[in-house]
Parts: structure tokens; C-alpha cells; sequence
């Protein structure tokens, strides 16, 4: 990757975003798949992004390798680089961020930096025993998908993302989904909350122009 100065991406256009989060294997990619076909998402997964890096032969591909094999978090400064460079290159305005914020210094970093809140987060809540069958039974090749830095991840999400989730929780921003059921009941449970958040927001935009 080109070692340009950070810049904000948010001058040129409003963004709309939705942070997609929840723990390793707890279906994240796979709705994120369907959300973005549904409704005109660009889907980024950031765990994506960053292996893509690693493929490309970047001088950061050996530290980065290194963390995603021990499940750490590679710093913001990385990984908000790749993700304003697939946003930009995508030419889209919507996006779906799977996989990020993942800790509060992604949070705070990417806010600080782009001054976009999410419109709303979705958080794909799973038991560890099923997300551990499921990252078990993956077969995507994935190094870190291996009992030993599945438990680092697990450990990590518990310790890192949660809190991140609870903060958005608290800014009444958080949509918890049961992500245990078959993958096209999810789904159907992801819909409702899109139905939901448009209609919040029709609902406001009513009472706006009604007080003006
Ligand atoms: P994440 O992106 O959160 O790590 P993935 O979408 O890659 O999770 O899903 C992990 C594995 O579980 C994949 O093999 C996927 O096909 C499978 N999977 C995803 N959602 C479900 C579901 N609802 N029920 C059963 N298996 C699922
Ligand atoms: O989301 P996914 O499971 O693909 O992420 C794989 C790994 O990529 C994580 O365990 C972590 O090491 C790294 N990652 C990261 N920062 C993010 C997202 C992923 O360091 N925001
Ligand atoms: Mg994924």
C-alpha cells in the first residue's frame, strides 16, 4: 500500500454506514452477503481487507500475518488506511463494515478521523460452542481458524469488541440479533430491523417538519 498521509474521505460525500459486528464465526460474512444484495450495501469485511494485504505482499504483511495468527487486533492506523482505500474504490455511498470497530482505539480512531457515526450496528449474538462448530467446520484455509487462536479470538471479542458493543448499546444504536438459528431466519430477523430503523426514521422526520 502507498504510504500516503491519512486523510479524511468523509469531505467528498456523506456516507451512509453499518457496523456489522459479533464474535469469530457468528455469521457476520454471510448476512452481510445477503444485506448487501438486498439493499445496495457494499459489503467491506475488514478481516478481508487486511488478508488481502497480506496476499498483496505489502511491507506490513508479515505483522499483520503475524497478529491475525495470534487473533490481535492490528492497529487502526493499518487498518482505517484499507478501508478508506475500499471505500473510495468502490464508488458506493452505503456501506456494511463487518468486523469493525473491534476495539475501543478502531472506534475512537476511525470517529476522530472520518467524523461518521454509524447509522445503526448490528450485533450477531452466538454461543461460543456453536460459533467454534461453525469456525471448525469453515474450510476457507483460514490459519487462524484452529482451536488454539480460536480461543485467543474468542478471549479477545469478550474483552475488546464487547465493550465496544456496549457503548453503542448505550447511544441506543445497537440491534442485538439471535444468530444461532439457520442463516435465512437470520435473515429474516435482519430485515425486520432495517423495516424497524426506516420506519424510526420516517416516524422522526414527521415529527420534524411537524415543529417547524
Ligand atoms: P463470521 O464472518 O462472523 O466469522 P461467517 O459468515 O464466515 O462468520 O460464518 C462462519 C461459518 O458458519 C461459515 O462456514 C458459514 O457458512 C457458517 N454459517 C454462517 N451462518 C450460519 C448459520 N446461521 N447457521 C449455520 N452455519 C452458519
Ligand atoms: O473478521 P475476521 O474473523 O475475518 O477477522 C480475522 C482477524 O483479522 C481478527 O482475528 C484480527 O486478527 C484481524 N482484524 C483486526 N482488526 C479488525 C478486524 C479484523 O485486526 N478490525
Ligand atoms: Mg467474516
Amino acid at each position: 500500500m502507498s504510504e500516503v498521509a491519512v486523510e479524511r474521505l468523509s469531505n467528498d460525500k456523506a456516507f451512509k454506514v453499518i457496523f456489522v459486528l459479533g464474535g469469530p464465526g457468528s455469521g457476520k460474512g454471510t448476512q452481510c452477503a445477503k444485506i448487501a444484495k438486498h439493499y445496495g450495501f457494499t459489503h467491506l469485511s475488514v478481516g478481508d481487507l487486511l488478508r488481502a494485504e497480506i496476499n498483496s505482499g505489502s511491507n506490513n504483511g508479515t505483522m499483520i500475518e503475524s497478529m491475525i495468527n495470534e487473533g490481535k487486533i492490528v492497529p487502526s492506523e493499518v487498518t482505517i488506511k484499507l478501508l478508506q482505500r475500499a471505500m473510495r474504490e468502490s464508488g458506493n455511498d452505503k456501506f456494511l463494515i463487518d468486523g469493525f470497530p473491534r476495539n475501543e482505539e478502531n472506534r475512537a480512531s476511525f470517529e476522530n478521523l472520518e467524523k461518521i457515526e454509524p447509522e445503526f450496528v448490528l450485533f450477531f449474538d452466538c454461543p461460543e460452542e456453536e460459533m467454534e462448530r461453525r469456525i471448525l467446520n469453515r474450510n476457507q484455509g483460514r490459519d487462524d481458524d484452529n482451536m488454539e487462536t480460536i480461543r485467543k479470538r474468542f478471549k479477545v471479542f469478550i474483552e475488546s469488541t464487547l465493550p465496544v458493543i456496549e457503548f453503542y448499546n448505550l447511544k441506543g444504536k445497537l440491534y442485538k440479533i439471535d444468530a444461532c438459528k439457520p442463516a435465512d431466519e437470520v435473515f429474516e430477523d435482519v430485515k425486520a430491523i432495517f423495516s424497524r430503523f426506516r420506519a424510526k426514521n420516517i416516524t422522526l422526520l414527521q415529527f420534524s417538519l411537524s415543529i417547524i
